[in-house]
């Protein structure tokens, strides 16, 4: 039995209705993409990010410290590119709520529990389902804060360096993108890293089922194409967003702000 904090992932993936990967809903019969894991198995990345593998805890507190700095200078507005149901992300938004917060994503079922679980208490909010890149490119509006947390690895380089160019088209004066992901080390190929994060995961996520854990296994190896500093620091640069600041490192998970 695996148990996380007295409650069996089986039952948090039952009370979530989500299937478990590898079992399709008869009814979607759409192929394996970068973002399959969370349209038919939301459940489980929310177990793992609940277990704490990818230090969502500690990360979050420092999103939080990065809002505190941007909502002292007053009213704000917020785009999240890839929210997901925003779990982490609504407590930094309790003490002073953005005026307008725009969460984009692909899977509905993520989109859903954000709006009638985590982020019921904002003043006003919209969610997208529909492609980050394709909605920040058409123009949502422009933000004080763009955030996005374990999403942009998905992007192939040239949609990384159209991603970065469209944020900073879409801040507001002294506006700032938070930028959460995983990032590979200088000289470090793909193959070299996948194989490192490979195996933390099979050495270190041992509260896993074995068969999901080799599902999450299988998306990583598939679907993540991490950049190093050097590149995410070209990429910014070339969009005219050339401080970066690194906020801090927790293994391969980064928090970084790019900013003009
Ligand atoms: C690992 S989850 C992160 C969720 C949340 N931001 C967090 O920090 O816990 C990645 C999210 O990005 C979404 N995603 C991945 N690629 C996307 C894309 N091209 N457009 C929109 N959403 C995407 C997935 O559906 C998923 O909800």
């Amino acid at each position: 039995m695996y148990f996380l904090g007295g409650v069996t992932l089986a039952f948090l993936m039952a009370k979530r209705s989500v299937m478990p990967i590898g079992c399709r809903m008869p009814q979607d019969p759409s192929p394996q993409d970068e973002t399959s894991l969370f349209r038919e198995a939301w459940g489980l990345y929310d177990a793992l990010a609940e277990m704490n593998y990818m230090f969502h805890r500690e990360i979050y507190g420092q999103v939080e410290a990065l809002l505190d700095e941007v909502r002292q200078r007053g009213p704000w507005s917020m785009l999240d590119l890839g929210c997901g149901n925003a779990r982490f992300l609504s407590p930094c938004l309790s003490a002073t709520p953005p005026l307008q917060y725009d969460g984009v994503d692909l899977s509905a079922t993520a989109l859903e529990e954000a709006r009638l679980r985590f982020l019921r208490h904002l003043p006003s909010f919209s969610l997208h389902q529909r492609d980050m890149l394709e909605a920040v490119e058409a123009g949502l509006g422009r933000f004080d804060v763009i955030f996005s947390s374990f999403a942009v690895h998905h992007l192939g380089l040239e949609e990384k360096a159209r991603l970065f160019r469209a944020c900073s088209a879409a801040l507001m004066p002294g506006g700032r993108l938070i930028l959460v992901d995983v990032v590979r080390e200088q000289g470090q190929t793909r193959d070299e890293y996948i194989t490192g994060y490979l195996q933390v995961m099979r050495s270190q996520w041992t509260r896993v089922l074995p068969a999901e854990l080799e599902a999450a296994c299988g998306h990583v190896a598939a679907f993540d194409f991490p950049e190093t500093l050097e590149t995410l620091q070209e990429l910014a640069e070339a969009a005219s967003l050339p401080r970066m600041r690194v906020v801090s490192q927790h293994a391969q998970h980064y928090v970084l702000v790019f900013e003009p």
